[in-house]
């Protein structure tokens, strides 16, 4: 029988630089719990360096891109200035995420049809830097198509709404919505993420999904390490995920 494929957790630790930016202190520091979560298991660590700031500074991502054992992953918006820090700090993986309401699909994933010449060129100027490029979007076959059609490598599928769906119902309509995206996009030959609003009771049944590839997760297990320590928020979160796989 053929062994069923790993299924790697990137950590998001943008809220541990929420909390140090409402008093605009120097601690907690992003950088610190994310060695710690890395220590714990985590296979990625990632950050979303905001236009405005507003958690993530600059000095972060430069500290995180020295020091991380595992792969940093710059969250990021298709503008210029983003894409010549990315160029400069090199992370491993670049996501990109949309930042204003026009570039977003109805929702909320980035809208690559619409985009694709602009996108295009992050992805081949990325690519030539050695840096793999994922496009965070919902999971509808027109923009799986349209991410294929300019060459990424990996799409981020969004789980916000199945995550916020308030009924079992709607909740099941998203999950096959995501079942169905995730294996449509890897029959095109991409690699296949999912992330946005997951947390400890409703991962499993996306970390199942076999076509998923990794699972970026923040707000839950940066909360969760309020309660246990980062380590073990993180330890719990993959022990979830492999469990869910191992089905
Ligand atoms: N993936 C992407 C593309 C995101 O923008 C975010 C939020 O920054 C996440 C994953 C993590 O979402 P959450 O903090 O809800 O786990």
């Amino acid at each position: 029988m053929a062994s069923k494929r790993a299924i790697y957790l990137g950590v998001n630790v943008d809220h541990v630089a929420t909390i140090r930016q409402s008093r605009g202190t120097e601690y907690p520091d992003p950088v610190e719990m994310a060695l710690h979560a890395e220590q714990a298991g985590a296979d990625g660590i990632t950050m979303h360096l905001r236009e405005d700031r507003r958690h993530i500074h600059d000095s972060d991502i430069e500290r995180m891109a020295a020091c991380a054992a595992t792969k940093l992953n710059l969250e990021m918006a298709a503008t210029a200035e983003m894409r010549e820090i990315a160029l400069r700090v090199k992370p491993a993986e670049v996501c990109i995420v949309p930042e204003r309401r026009a570039e977003l699909t109805t929702e909320g994933g980035l809208d690559v049809a619409r985009h694709a010449a602009r996108l295009a060129d992050l992805v081949a100027a990325f690519h030539a830097a050695g840096i793999r490029t994922s496009l965070f979007i919902d999971p509808q076959p027109r923009q799986i198509d349209a991410s294929k059609e300019i060459h990424a490598p990996v799409i981020e599928l969004h789980t916000g709404k199945y995550a916020g769906a308030r009924s079992r119902q709607a909740r099941q309509h998203e999950l096959t919505a995501l079942v169905a995206g995730a294996q449509y996009a890897q029959q095109a030959g991409l690699v296949v993420n999912a992330g946005h609003g997951l947390h400890y009771t409703n991962t499993q049944a996306i970390a199942a999904l076999p076509e998923i590839n990794e699972l970026n997760i923040g707000h839950a297990i940066v909360a969760r390490a309020m309660a246990i320590g980062m380590a073990p928020a993180v330890a719990e979160m993959k022990h979830l995920m492999n469990a869910a796989r191992s089905h």
